[in-house]
């Protein structure tokens, strides 16, 4: 049984973040929040512990994890370097992950074998107090079965994990809706690995020549997150782009053209367009306000997992529109991946 253990996102309970401490220091494994998405922890220098993680996630060895700490005096012992201060002051405690050498003292595990490693400072005030609490590096991956969509919610935890993991400590919605940024110190220039909330820009004006590379099937993955197809519902998601109001008349033809062919079709659409689908035969999640990366990344892994429950054949989903903001790369990247490639133009 997992144990569901609620607590205020904002102010949680001492003693229940005691309990899922003491959990973690006895090489369990605790869902918890973070501003990102729901993490799944275990204490990051027990190999068990690691090994029963991997096997919870069904996640392949070759997959490295992320350590989350609470302070830099944790983080020190694990790493050859300390990172870049600057960028740690201005985006620690954030959704900022940064790859640097790793110490022997981190397990092979983690690493998946390799000299560098992952580690971030999250900040969510539920993620802050079980870290402050434990005083131990954590090593937690997305709480979801390999290649779903991560949680944002402990209900999407329980889906994928109940019975296999031991705890979920529920501090409601993620806030933010997409993984971290993930941060390559390693190499020269540092490359984005992964893009998220801590956008290009935002890092450029603390490492002017940041860069970002958009991995192909073919390279060597650096970062298994940068699969092609990654994060993906098990329906068939296609995406459209472009002029909205060409992108809603687009997602018409295909729906109809579709529940002809006798599929289930779910479309994932901004809540201005939600009327448009009223009268059709067709599964609508809604998908924050168009122009607002922020909103709609809150709900987008949410809004997969509603049109798989309903059990679809196709999504057809419009995609982000270009407005610049700081989450518009990241949402662009996870919505391409889902779809597993199928962007087209409306
Ligand atoms: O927001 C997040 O980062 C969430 C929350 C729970 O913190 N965690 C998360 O973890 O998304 P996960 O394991 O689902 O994704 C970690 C990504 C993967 O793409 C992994 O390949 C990459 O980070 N990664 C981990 N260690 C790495 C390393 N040493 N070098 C390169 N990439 C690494
Ligand atoms: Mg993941």
């Amino acid at each position: 049984m997992t144990e569901h253990l609620t607590v205020d996102p904002l102010h949680p309970d001492s003693a229940l973040i005691a309990h899922a401490a003491d959990c973690l220091q006895h090489g369990g494994l605790v869902a918890f929040p973070t501003e990102t998405v729901y993490g799944l922890g275990v204490y990051a220098l027990d190999p068990d512990a690691l090994q029963r993680l991997f096997l919870a996630k069904e996640r392949p060895a070759n997959d490295p994890v992320i350590i989350h700490v609470a302070s830099i005096q944790t983080l020190d012992p694990l790493v050859l370097e300390t990172p870049w201060s600057t960028l740690t002051e201005r985006f620690w405690p954030g959704p900022l992950t940064l790859v640097l050498p790793r110490s022997q003292r981190v397990p092979d595990e983690v690493t998946a074998g390799g000299s560098t490693v992952a580690v971030r400072m999250p900040n969510h005030p539920v993620a802050r107090a079980l870290l402050n609490k434990v005083r131990l590096p954590i090593a937690a991956p997305s709480a979801n079965l390999f290649g779903h969509p991560s949680p944002t919610s402990a209900q999407h935890v329980l889906d994928d994990l109940n019975d296999r993991i031991d705890m979920v400590v529920d501090g409601g919605n993620t806030p933010v809706g997409l993984e971290s940024t993930v941060l390559d110190l390693t190499s020269t220039p540092p490359i984005i690995l992964r893009p998220g909330a801590i956008s290009l820009e935002m890092l450029r004006t603390i490492i002017p020549d940041v860069t970002t590379k958009i991995a192909t099937t073919h390279e060597t993955m650096r970062s298994p997150g940068l699969l092609q197809r990654h994060y993906s519902p098990r329906a068939s998601l296609v995406v459209y782009e472009g002029d909205p109001g060409r992108v809603r008349a687009r997602l018409v033809k295909e729906s109809e053209m579709a529940i002809a062919k006798g599929q289930r079709v779910g479309v994932l659409v901004p809540r201005e367009d939600l009327k448009t689908f009223a009268g059709m035969e067709v599964s609508v999640a809604e998908c924050g306000i168009s122009g607002d990366s922020a909103s709609t990344a809150k709900r987008l892994y949410a809004a997969l997992r509603e049109l798989d429950a309903i059990g679809v054949d196709l999504i057809l989903a419009s995609g982000v529109v270009q407005h610049g903001d700081h989450l518009e790369a990241a949402l662009r990247d996870r919505l391409r991946r889902a779809a597993a490639g199928q962007v087209k133009n409306a």
